[in-house]
């Protein structure tokens, strides 16, 4: 959840650290620290509350030297407070960390015993104790003593670590939360994520769990904590550091809205072969999924959102019985998984902890499994990797907590799935592919037109956006807009939003409708479309302000809802990814409106790696 930099070169690490720090606050921003090391002197800054607080403090006191390391805090253990904030020092080593050391209580005990004292509530502080004490036992050997240190610690951490006594050193330490390593020249980072030292490099090392990147400022070496070097192949990505940047937009989720044009259109490129009408899904060992009898889904959040969508897409076409289920849920309740099953995680991160779990709990009763990730080699896609594999969205970073373009690029990549699963089971002739991949190919272009609508999505924010309470409403695929159109409203506006199933109004919400009530109404045509506008005219008639979206071409209504949020003509399957374009857009105004904080909303955190 929190965000880890470091750096060891020539430059001042300050500013690298500072600009990393920046990069990653999406993961983590109730306190800031830095550490560096100078002239065998270690420099600790930080400060609580947003990263500009901690570059005023560095302005007035400058952390010297050309190593060093920095982290942005969620906190998990301990209050966010500055003792809590990390880095942690004790003796001559210095530690951030991301995860939780989960027998810190029991180490703490034995530490106390001994004699420490802690300055902090936080699990991590422990950690330097430990890799202290084993200085003393291996005083010249640093990697030796943190290797000593993981042999008694358990949990899922991402540490970068600094000794005092070795200042041409920097260790990074990976067990089952994100963490990698920068190739520059005469310089090397660490990071949680790579758009933290974009900037300064394109390769990386993916360092894998149980790895420990021994870093100096010309050459990076990994090994296990029994000290065997490990081969890791760098990779280069061909992310520019503008690409994660907000390129001129107010926020970051202004900004990705604008992208999923672009977002489709790389998630389409090269996934079909024109000549000879195949689907081409790198990644996955589609041979594996012929004989699949049954499909589960799991995700959370925006993602299983996606999931909801899959499940009409792939028991549509490829006639497979799908059932969806968030991941916090399936992986504690003995689900019922058998030998020809699929299990599909989707998750934009690739780390959340709840569907890492589920995918676990999956593989352990034999399913096969595939992932839906964005981000390269997470350990969703690492797992998944050893059964039927992964399939890339390539929506490219999604820095904005809310997620938005990683969810159209989620349905694409399930659509596609979906046609492939249709097809290997002789239930797609050449003609009806042909059709679905057209309408795939024009999706670019209708979302242009969708976003062109911004400025009166703006209006119709400005009069929502003194209200307490919005109902959304839709049916089938709608309902599932209505539902992400809701979660995006609660998460960015804070104001109290719910999507319900149109047909189940009668069982309970119409109870709550009344003048005082907003309802949005999904209605498009073709899709159960008289059903919605009677459940329409029941709501206007309790005298609820009523908001629609709807297909421009829908003129009656159209007529009667000036307002009306307009959609372009498209095929059912791709209506939910129009539809929730406009609502992302009223969420986001509706934030920005009421002065938020649009990209890191409160609380909320871009990737949920601990339960
Ligand atoms: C968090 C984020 C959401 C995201 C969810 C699942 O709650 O704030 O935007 O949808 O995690 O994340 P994943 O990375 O697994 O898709």
């Amino acid at each position: 959840m929190c965000g880890i930099v470091g750096a060891i070169g020539t430059q001042n690490a300050e500013s690298i650290l500072l600009d990393g720090l920046k990069r990653l606050e999406y993961r983590g921003y109730d306190s800031a620290g830095m550490a560096t090391l100078d002239a065998h002197q270690t420099h600790i800054r930080k400060a609580v509350g947003k990263l500009g607080a901690l570059a005023s403090l560095l302005k007035e006191r400058p952390c010297p030297g050309s190593v060093g390391i920095a982290h942005t805090r969620w906190a998990s253990h301990g209050r966010p407070n500055e003792i809590n904030a990390h880095p942690h020092q004790f003796g001559p080593i210095t530690i951030v960390h991301n995860g939780i050391i989960e027998n810190h209580a029991a180490l703490k005990k034995d530490l106390l015993a001994q004699g420490h004292q802690f300055e902090s509530d936080t699990d991590t502080e422990i950690v330097a104790h430990l890799i202290a004490q084993f200085k003393k036992e291996y005083p010249t050997d640093f990697p030796k003593a943190v290797s000593k240190a993981l042999e008694l610690i358990h949990g899922a951490y991402a540490l970068a670590i600094l000794d005092q006594d070795s200042p041409d050193t920097l260790i990074g330490v990976r067990q089952a939360c994100p963490l990698v390593v920068g190739l520059g020249n005469g310089e090397n980072f660490l990071a949680s994520d790579f758009p933290a030292v974009l900037s300064h490099t394109r390769r990386f090392m993916v360092l894998e769990d149980g790895d420990m990147a021994i870093l100096h400022k010309d050459r990076v070496q990994v090994q296990n904590i029994h000290g065997e070097i490990q081969t890791r192949t760098p990779i280069t990505l061909d992310w520019s550091p503008a690409t994660a940047e907000k390129g001129g937009f107010k926020h970051f989720m202004l900004k990705e809205i604008f992208e999923q044009p672009q977002a489709v259109i790389d998630t389409l490129r090269g996934r079909f072969s024109l000549g000879d009408l195949e689907l081409v899904l790198e990644g996955l060992q589609t041979d594996l999924l012929k004989n699949i009898q049954q499909i589960t889904i799991v995700a959370c959040g925006t993602s299983y959102h996606a999931g909801l969508i899959a499940k009409r897409l792939i028991e549509e076409l490829a006639q497979i019985p799908v059932e969806v289920d968030l991941a916090s849920e399936f992986r504690y309740r003995n689900p019922l998984i058998r030998t020809s099953h699929l299990v599909i995680g989707i998750s934009q991160s690739g780390e959340t902890a709840d569907t890492l779990a589920a995918l676990v709990l999956a593989k352990s009763k034999n399913a096969q499994l595939v992932a839906l990730c964005n981000v390269v080699d997470s350990a969703i896609a690492r797992l998944c990797n050893t059964s039927a594999g992964t399939f890339y969205t390539r929506a490219g970073p999604e820095i904005s907590v809310a997620s938005t373009k990683a969810l159209l690029t989620q349905i694409i990549a399930l659509y596609l799935l979906a046609l492939l699963l249709a097809q290997q089971r002789g239930l797609l002739h050449a003609q009806t592919l042909e059709k679905h991949l057209d309408s795939l190919y024009q999706l670019p272009l209708l979302l242009e037109a969708a976003l062109k609508q911004e400025p009166e999505i703006r209006q119709t924010a400005k009069r929502l956006a003194q209200s307490e309470n919005i109902l959304l409403m839709g049916r089938g695929l709608l309902h599932v807009a209505a539902l992400e159109g809701a979660l995006k409203i609660k998460e960015l506006s804070y104001i109290h939003a719910e999507g319900y199933p149109a047909g189940e109004m009668k069982h309970g919400p119409i109870a709550l409708i009344d003048e005082k009530m907003p309802v949005l109404v999904l209605a498009i045509q073709g899709m159960n479309y008289e059903k919605t506008l009677s459940n329409l005219e029941e709501i206007k008639s309790r005298g609820a302000q009523v908001f629609v979206v709807c297909n421009e071409t829908d003129h009656e209504l159209r007529q009667a809802y000036p307002n009306a949020l307009l959609i372009p003509t498209c095929s059912p399957y791709l209506v939910p990814a129009l539809a929730v374009l406009p609502l992302q857009l009223l969420a986001y105004h509706l934030a920005d409106l009421r002065g938020l904080d649009v990209d890191q909303p409160r609380n909320l955190a871009k990737s949920v790696t601990i339960e």
